[in-house]
């Protein structure tokens, strides 16, 4: 017994638990600490010199951990991870732009990084031009000499439209300037872009990566000397991801070979039997493409295809459409993508809601059009599934 008191010892007990050594564990522990503490100011000054584990928003081993396997993936020299997809843009953008720097970035995007671009970056004085990245001409002649940053992301949302990604490297770099690719939809297990020359990419590690629904990530890859310009900035900002959620992703990622590839598939074979369907007017994925679209699928995109994501249009009946989705027995409506289960979103009502009827009729994006995110469900059962809801349009 000590002499101390309990309010005291309570704050001590356990420390010396066995195996907290970490010697070998099968699995990376979660290291849910703010901090890690030191014996000496000698000892402070060792960790500090070798970017050992001080402050958790400065380093922690899960993130750390995650970020060497997201490296890998991506085949970049090293990686951030922050606490969502969007600190994963953002920050970059915030870190390499200065005033009077300009972005390109295509005009069929994720709403929040046209929202970031346009109410964040404007007001440090970046302006971003928006260019639909189908005509390319149009791109070309958008360059300007300030244009110090080309965004895109590898197929469009909810159009699923594949960007030339090296067409754009060639550009970015012809004009000095950085090519940022979001690379969500698609995953390093379809496309990795700094193979087709992106200088950062990014992912939102919410969503396939992760592949379980169950924690929010974002991960930046580039060159290490990028990354020793963005990581002071990521931590300023506070956008760190936290250890829980880097474990739980990386967990995730175990076992993404499995499963992606196998949503990418089962996506393929949605797409035919939705294309073969009289009540379906269109259907978007790179595996139905022709034309120049076909030929840079079958450049960009290796054996394992192209992406999960995919959209569809219905007729344009609201009632019905509620119909139908109350019909399916697997696919619920989620505004999110890439978990394990197969889900739809309404990009009218929600992704492109702000957008004018006339502006998205443009692109493609009508009332009756649905995104599917593909999961692991059998694909006869979806199809069946979906076969059944399609009885309501007649
Ligand atoms: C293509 C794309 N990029 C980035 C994001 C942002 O990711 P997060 O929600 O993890 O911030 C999303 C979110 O849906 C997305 O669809």
């Amino acid at each position: 017994m000590s002499d101390f008191k309990r309010a005291s010892e309570i704050l001590y007990a356990g420390e010396h638990v066995k195996g907290m050594d970490l010697k070998k564990p099968e699995t990376l522990p979660i290291f849910e600490t703010t901090a890690f503490t030191m014996n000496s100011l000698s000892e402070l000054a060792e960790v500090t010199a070798e970017k050992g584990w001080t402050y958790s928003r400065t380093r922690n081993p899960n993130r750390a951990a995650l970020a060497e396997a997201i490296s890998y993936l991506e085949g970049g020299e090293a990686s951030l991870i922050f606490a969502s997809g969007m600190g994963a843009i953002t920050v970059p953008l915030i870190t390499l732009l200065q005033p009077g720097d300009r972005v390109l970035c295509n005009a069929n995007i994720y709403g929040e990084t046209f929202s970031t671009l346009r109410d964040i970056l404007s007001k440090m004085g970046v302006e971003t031009d928006f260019v639909d990245y189908l005509d390319m001409d149009a791109v070309r002649a958008a360059i300007r000499p300030e244009t110090k940053m080309i965004y895109s992301e590898v197929v469009s949302n909810p159009t699923v439209k594949i960007a030339d990604i090296p067409a754009l490297a060639g550009l970015a770099h012809k004009n000095g300037a950085w090519l940022m690719v979001d690379n969500t939809f698609t995953s390093p297990f379809a496309i990795r872009p700094m193979d087709f020359g992106a200088d950062i990419v990014i992912n939102s590690l919410t969503k396939f990566l992760n592949g379980h629904a169950d924690a929010m990530g974002g991960s930046m890859t580039t060159t290490a000397e990028l990354v020793d310009r963005i990581r002071p900035y990521s931590m300023l900002i506070g956008t760190p991801g936290d250890a829980f959620s880097s474990w739980l992703i990386l967990r995730g990622l175990r076992t993404a070979e499995l499963r992606i590839p196998r949503q990418i598939k089962t996506a393929e074979k949605l797409a035919a039997f939705f294309a073969a369907d009289p009540r379906i007017s269109a259907v978007n994925h790179p595996s139905l493409a022709t034309g120049a679209q076909k030929e840079l699928a079958d450049k960009l995109f290796g054996e394992n295809g192209s992406t999960p994501m995919m959209s569809f249009v219905l007729p344009e009946d609201i009632e019905k459409i509620d119909a139908f989705m109350k019909a399916l027995r697997f696919t619920r409506y989620a505004p999110t993508l890439g978990g394990l289960r197969t889900t739809m979103s309404h990009p009218v009502t929600s992704s492109h809601f702000s957008m004018p009827d006339a502006e998205r009729r443009k692109i493609g994006i009508t009332p009756g059009m649905i995104r599917l995110s593909v999961g692991l469900e059998d694909p006869d059962d979806l199809i069946a599934d979906f076969s059944n809801a399609l009885k309501v349009f007649g």
